[in-house]
């Protein structure tokens, strides 16, 4: 069992002109299942090749467990990688693919055919074992790469983008298969993916990373509810949160033409609360001093597609956004409409009725949906 720690780990290439990790800071827990989630070239391979050894940190250290890594070899390790393009040897059989690294170690072949069974039972894979690679399906070779790496019972399993090769369904198996093994198995993982629907399927936590940096470490539940930062915010959820941007005075936000709403109920830091636990709304009578402080600045008020509703008539009361319709996609579940609020193009789904392009629409949300980041694009509230 091993705990990984990377601290301050940053990696350059190119004498220092490209910068492919930054400033890495992170703990990945005994038997944990963590994903380096972010878009192509923010240094989720390198963080993985870090970990496995086949690049040394041009900054930082890495333990595992308590013992200090870097500079050590890959072998030193007891590491697993596998990759998008996994090689399996085409004159060899499905078996002796998977006993190789067993049989270069000079495991007797007893023990050999004993622990190759066991992984192609818990692989399903047993059928397959007589057959050469070229026989097999894509998810079937996938599983013979998988089966390849944990025969040796690394203490760390290291998974790059291990199933991008495969289609849509198959990808979808995989993922609770690999998911379904790794609780098994309770080894500790690191799995780099783009792909936010599976970093947030299989993940105990998830580090969403840009341009070598790390934005956030959380659980998928909560990066989805508490994006630290705008960036996050823009990146998670499908279609993402919109970020309308506005200029925030005091307790309120304003929007110019499309309109201005009292954050008040959205900036909870210093809120009153009542006796029944519930946050006292401005002017109910009950005067929650929330936002005191002169604050004033560029902002962005986040609200996601799904809290937004559009409506044709201007509501008289809650926080109110005018825009115009772009575009409709009627989805099947709900309608999603593309509305231009300024100079911007925000998402929100269609309560009822219909709209047309064009037509001036009004975008409510509950003060609870709301996020607010500041000029930096950190969280306010
Ligand atoms: N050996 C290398 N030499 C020079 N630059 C490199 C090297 N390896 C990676 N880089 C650069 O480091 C940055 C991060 O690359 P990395 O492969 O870690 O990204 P990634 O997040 O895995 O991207 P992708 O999703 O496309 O696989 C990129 O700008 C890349 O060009
Ligand atoms: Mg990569």
């Amino acid at each position: 069992m091993t705990s990984i720690v990377m601290e301050d780990v940053s990696k350059y290439f190119d004498g220092g002109q490209t910068i492919a990790n930054y400033r890495l800071t992170l703990e990945v827990v005994d038997g944990e299942f963590l994903v380096f989630l972010g878009p192509s070239g923010c240094g989720k391979t390198t963080a993985l090749r870090l970990i496995a050894g086949l690049e040394q940190p041009s900054e930082g250290v890495i333990y595992f467990d308590d013992e200090r890594v870097d500079g050590r070899s890959p072998s030193s390790r007891n590491v697993a990688m596998v990759f998008q393009n996994y090689a399996l040897y085409p004159h060899m059989t499905v078996a002796e693919n998977i006993g190789y690294p067993l049989r270069v170690r000079g495991v007797p072949p007893d023990e050999r055919d004993r622990k190759v069974e066991e992984v192609t039972t818990l692989l399903h894979i047993e059928d397959q074992v007589g057959k050469k690679p070229a026989a097999l399906s894509g998810g079937q070779r996938q599983r013979v790469a998988l089966a390849r790496a944990i025969i040796r019972e690394p203490s760390v399993f290291l998974l790059d983008e291990p199933l991008s090769n495969l289609d849509a369904k198959l990808r979808q198996e995989m993922r609770v298969e690999l998911k379904r093994l790794q609780n098994e198995l309770d080894i500790t993982t690191v799995y780099v993916t783009h792909n936010q629907e599976e970093a947030m399927s299989m993940a105990d936590r998830v580090v969403v990373m840009n341009r070598g940096t790390i934005q956030q470490v959380a659980p998928p539940q909560e990066l989805y509810e508490r994006p630290r930062t705008a960036w996050v915010a823009r990146f998670i959820g499908s279609p993402p949160m919109n970020l309308f941007e506005g200029t925030r005075r005091n307790g309120s936000i304003d929007f110019g033409e499309a309109g201005a709403v009292e954050l008040d109920d959205v900036l909870r830091v210093g809120d009153t609360v009542d006796d029944e636990g519930s946050t006292a709304a401005p002017g109910d009578g009950d005067t929650a001093s929330v936002v005191t402080s002169d604050v004033q600045g560029e902002v962005a008020l986040g609200v996601r597609p799904e809290d937004l509703t559009i409506t044709t008539s201007r509501p008289t009361a809650g926080n109110v956004i005018e825009g115009r319709v772009d575009t409709v996609e009627p989805l099947g579940e709900y309608v999603l409409v593309n509305v231009t609020v300024n100079d911007q193009l925000v998402n929100a789904k269609l309560a009822d009725g219909t709209v047309s392009r064009d037509e001036r629409v009004y975008l409510t949300f509950d003060d609870d949906d709301a996020y607010l980041y500041d000029e930096n694009g950190e969280l306010v509230n």
